[in-house]
């Protein structure tokens, strides 16, 4: 199955738990941005007003999504919820996202976030078939991500 896995990142969490899941799943890696320098407290701040209807944003490398059997939108949660700028690549992407969509999301605290991950189906128009949920605070998540894979390959 053509997988392609995608991740919006911060502070690199996300990136890492992403490139775990590409490596063992051999699927292409590839970032989404709205190109902002979010580094710092000032990053930290403005991050909690991003607005995912007015954000744009760009797929980093060359990708032809619709290609793609699988594609798993990775992204961390900002201010309870899964963040505007994943929210705004699934509003502005999901003519091409043709086959399988997963949410893979990232987070601090203990909480799950499922209703709130699951409900950005009602961006895509469809139901996803799937998602994770990781806490990066003192936890491991790649093993998280790697039982997820798992579970994916058979
Ligand atoms: C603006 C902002 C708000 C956040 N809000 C939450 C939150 O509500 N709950 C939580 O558990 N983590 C929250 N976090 C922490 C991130 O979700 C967590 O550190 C995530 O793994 C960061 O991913 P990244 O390293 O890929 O950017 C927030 C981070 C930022 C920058």
């Amino acid at each position: 199955m053509k997988t392609l896995c995608l991740y919006y990142t911060r502070t690199g969490s996300t990136k890492a738990a992403m490139e775990k899941l590409a490596q063992v799943l051999d699927a292409d890696l590839a970032e989404y941005t709205d190109g902002k320098d979010r580094s710092g407290v000032l990053g930290y701040i403005g991050a909690c007003f991003v607005s995912a209807k007015r954000t744009r944003v760009a797929i980093k490398e060359n990708v032809d999504l619709a290609s793609y059997d699988r594609v798993i939108i990775g992204m961390p949660v900002w201010v309870e919820g899964p963040c505007a700028i994943g929210r705004a690549f699934i509003s502005q992407y999901k003519e091409s996202l043709k086959g399988e969509v997963y949410y893979a999301v990232t987070h601090m605290g203990k909480g799950t976030y499922e209703e709130k991950i699951k409900a950005m189906d009602q961006l895509l128009g469809r139901p996803s078939a799937g998602q994770i949920s990781m806490q990066t605070k003192e936890h491991d998540y790649l093993k998280d991500i790697e039982e997820f894979a798992a579970k994916l390959n058979v």
